[in-house]
Formats: C-alpha cells, sequence, structure tokens
C-alpha cells in the first residue's frame, strides 16, 4: 500500500461525491455538522440499490426471515437492560495543549510515552468513559422521567418485540428478523468520510436459534454474508474475515467475525457477525417480567431462544462500493485522441442510472423524438438519464463518472437514413469495455432487463 497515493485516492473520490451529487456534507451552508451527510439525487439511489438488494436476499427470498421497522425513540428501561447505559461507552482523553477530545487508542506511542496525535502535546488528562448514546427529552417536561435514547443499534428494538413477531408469523426456529433504520452514536473523532458517522444506517438481522445450533449458524451466516458482498461487485480477495480474540469480544458472545474491506485508509470493518447467545432476549426478559421463551411444540421444550447477528453498515457498504468502483483509464474523444476518465464501475445491479438514453443531435426533432419515446418505454422498468447537450462523448463521459453501465444513441440510422434495414435499431454503449453495438429498438428493454439483475 502507498499511502501517499491511497489518500489521493480518497480526496478524489469525496470530491467525486460532492461534484456528482452522491454525498454533500450536511448543513454544508452553515459551516457543516461534523459526522453528519447528506445523500444527494445519485447517492440516495445507489442507497436505495443496495438496501433493496438486501432485503431482496435477507427477507424476500428467504422462507425463514420477515422484517419490521421499529422506532428511533427508546424507551430507557430497553437501553439499560441491553447494557448500553452501563456500558456502551469509548475511553476519552483530552489534550490540554491543542483541546482536541481523542479516543485513548487514538493516541500515539513515543519512547514509551503517549502523546496527542495532533499536535505531539504530552499534557492529557486521565482517561474517562464516554457514553456515545444521545439522549432527548419526549414530551414537554424535560427531566429526569421524560428521558429517552436515539437508538444506538437496531437490534433491540428486534429483541423487544421478539414475543410479538414470533406471534404474528408463526415461525419456527431458526428464524430471523430483519431490519433496516437509522442508528445514532455520539463517535468522539468521526472521520474517513462517511465511514465513522454520527448518524447512519444499519441492516440487521437477529436469526434466533436452539443453543446448539449457534456455532454452526455463525459459520453459515459468515459464508452468506461474504457471498452477498461479492454479488454486490466487492471481490473476495478486498474482504477479510477477522476473528474477534476473547478479550475484545462482548463478555456474552461466544464468537464474533468482523468481515473487513480493503478501503484506500486501510483494511476497516464493513460488517459483524456476532453469536451473542441467548444473552439479549433474557436480559429483555428479566427486566420486562414479560415471558420471552419459545415454546418447541415437538419437544414440548421451553426456552430463552439463542441468537447469531450479521450486522452490516449501509453508509460503509455505500462507501465501499464507491471505492471499488472508482476507477481512471482512456478514452477516445470527438476526433479519436485518447483522453483520461474517470468511471465507476458498479455491478449494473447497484448502478443508480441504469441507462443514459441520448439523441445524436438535439437540433433535430425526429431523433429528439425518438430518443424521448425510448425514455418513456424503459423509464418503469429502471432508472434512466435522458442527455442531449454536448458532444456524445461528453455525454458517455458524464455517465462513466456516476458509473451508468449502459448508454443508448439514437442516430440517423436509427430513422432509417442510411440503411433501411437499420431503422428502429440503436447503438447500445457499454461502459466498462466502451464496446457498441447495434440492437432493436424491440429488444432493448429486454436486453437491458437481463444484463441488470
Ligand atoms: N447490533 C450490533 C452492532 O450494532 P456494531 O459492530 O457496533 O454492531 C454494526 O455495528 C455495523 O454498523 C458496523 O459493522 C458498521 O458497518 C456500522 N457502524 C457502526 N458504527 C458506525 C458509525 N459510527 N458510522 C458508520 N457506520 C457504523
Amino acid at each position: 500500500m502507498n499511502p501517499k497515493a491511497d489518500s489521493q485516492r480518497m480526496d478524489k473520490i469525496v470530491s467525486l461525491c460532492k461534484r456528482r451529487g452522491f454525498i454533500f456534507q450536511s448543513s454544508e451552508i452553515y459551516g457543516g455538522l461534523n459526522g453528519a451527510w447528506d445523500y444527494g439525487p445519485i447517492g440516495v439511489e445507489l442507497k436505495r440499490n443496495l438496501k433493496n438488494y438486501w432485503w431482496r436476499v435477507m427477507v424476500h427470498e428467504r422462507e425463514d426471515v420477515v422484517g419490521m421497522d421499529g422506532a428511533i425513540l427508546t424507551h430507557p428501561e430497553v437501553l439499560m437492560a441491553s447494557g448500553h447505559v452501563e456500558g456502551f461507552s469509548d475511553p476519552m482523553i483530552d489534550c490540554r495543549s491543542c483541546k482536541a477530545h481523542l479516543r485513548l487508542d487514538q493516541l500515539i506511542e513515543k519512547k514509551g510515552g503517549k502523546q496527542c496525535p495532533n499536535c505531539g502535546g504530552k499534557d492529557l488528562t486521565e482517561a474517562r468513559q464516554f457514553n456515545l448514546m444521545f439522549e432527548t427529552h419526549v414530551g414537554a417536561a424535560a427531566d429526569e422521567s421524560s428521558i429517552a435514547y436515539l437508538r444506538p443499534e437496531t437490534a433491540q428494538s428486534i429483541f423487544v418485540q421478539f414475543k410479538n413477531i414470533l406471534e404474528v408469523s408463526r415461525k419456527k426456529l431458526p428464524f430471523g428478523i430483519a431490519q433496516i433504520g437509522k442508528a445514532f452514536r455520539n463517535e468522539i473523532n468521526p472521520r474517513n468520510f462517511t465511514f465513522r458517522s454520527r448518524e447512519f444506517e444499519q441492516m440487521e438481522l437477529e436469526y434466533f436459534c436452539r443453543p446448539e445450533q449457534g456455532m454452526e449458524l455463525l459459520e453459515y451466516w459468515k459464508e452468506e454474508r461474504l457471498k452477498f458482498y461479492e454479488n454486490i461487485g466487492i471481490p473476495r480477495d478486498k474482504l477479510h474475515v477477522r476473528t474477534v480474540p476473547d478479550e475484545e469480544r462482548a463478555f456474552y458472545s461466544k464468537g464474533t467475525y468482523d468481515i473487513e474491506y480493503d478501503f484506500p485508509f486501510g483494511a476497516q470493518e464493513l460488517e459483524g457477525v456476532a453469536y451473542r447467545t441467548d444473552y439479549d432476549l433474557s436480559q429483555h426478559q428479566q427486566a420486562s417480567g414479560k415471558s420471552l421463551e419459545y415454546f418447541d411444540e415437538e419437544t414440548k421444550q421451553r426456552f430463552v431462544p439463542h441468537v447469531v447477528e450479521p450486522s452490516a453498515g449501509v453508509d460503509r457498504t455505500v462507501l465501499a462500493l464507491i471505492c471499488e468502483a472508482y476507477s481512471e483509464d482512456e478514452a477516445p474523444d470527438e476526433k479519436g485522441k485518447m483522453e483520461a476518465r474517470v468511471v465507476l464501475r458498479f455491478h449494473p445491479r447497484l448502478a443508480p442510472i441504469k441507462a443514459g438514453i441520448f439523441p445524436l443531435l438535439k437540433n433535430n426533432a425526429q431523433l429528439v423524438a425518438k430518443a424521448k419515446a425510448i425514455v418513456d418505454v424503459l423509464r418503469p422498468d429502471m432508472t434512466v438519464f435522458y442527455d442531449e447537450s454536448g458532444a456524445i462523448g461528453r455525454r458517455y463521459r458524464r455517465q462513466d463518472e456516476i458509473g451508468t453501465p449502459f448508454g443508448v444513441t439514437v442516430d440517423f440510422e436509427t430513422l432509417g437514413a442510411k440503411d433501411p434495414a437499420l431503422r428502429d435499431t440503436v447503438t447500445l454503449r457499454d461502459r466498462d469495455s466502451m464496446r457498441q453495438e447495434r440492437v432493436a429498438l424491440k429488444d432493448l428493454p429486454a436486453i437491458l432487463r437481463e444484463r441488470l439483475v
């Protein structure tokens, strides 16, 4: 790894994200809110495609998983029982020289002493625990009795609704409950663009099972999740499975894997896959006084199920998709001269816009009408972008930069002007190979649909 090249690559990615409408800093015109990000018109499509694909694979295509969508505002007793109020904290230190607030693990060790990574100062406060949860008040009285929290993970509402969902879905073990939604953590140092944010989204599955199935299902879900990343275009050799060692693992977990991706700023966690035993359900059962047991009709046993949890970050995966897709190569300009091009090589199923539709000339009414008719045919099935301005090479380049996998050009052949046999055919350009093929208009929707699954 070349740190300088990687940091330049990251700078280019951040700049492209802003320039092309993937991701903006939140509240930017007021100076920005640290740790919060807004997704623009292109970014929101990428994010939705990711969440929809996760939901399809993890919920719709499975007989044994159902979904839910829980509230963000969380009753304090839920988070007391889960251990978050007491223990969801990072050790924090202040540098008295430059006033930076730092996580203990960010300090640098030099000549046996600890130093501030910002200014090199050695005048540091003692470490103290800093709870990462955002506290708020529900209702008019802002006192102890009205405290609520913005959820720090989506998982807890799944545990708390376990009994209701078991009853309405009539599922038998093993089965899972899935959720996608916002989570909030008051991170001491948000950094690496969207990688560590204070507001982010998670895609979590709580997969309930018998105690004896836990370890096997941990392996199963690790493999399923690796396949998922490969299916969205993240190659296996850029993914690393880290077995979380005993001393780092939550005390109740019997095994945890981190799935890491080679970001330009180093290999970092995308997802955790954890066998959490019966800790969560048992805690909520004890604290609420309500039974969260499962009754097995065959064996007539009653017990608290165990759980295996694959928990992924939406924003981190979006960032990994962009980092993985980003590439620079060369493409010929109008005169055949090679020029630099930036291209996002998204898997077509994740690409924000699926096809760019271009009339060769904007001042030819027939070409324009034909191109607009194609837009109308394709739009119910996929996101398309109509563009008539500028030279055709420029228009291709603009779509390459946001990762549009296909370009459809309506030219004079489409009108049958040169060869009647080519009437109602268009050129279909492939983003990656830049190859162009001539296809009949009537076949275009089916060809695109087939290449987009
Ligand atoms: N329910 C388990 C849980 O929340 P976690 O490892 O703390 O486990 C799961 O979080 C995933 O959520 C992480 O792997 C990461 O993708 C994402 N995530 C956690 N903190 C984040 C943050 N501050 N910014 C962006 N994503 C975050």
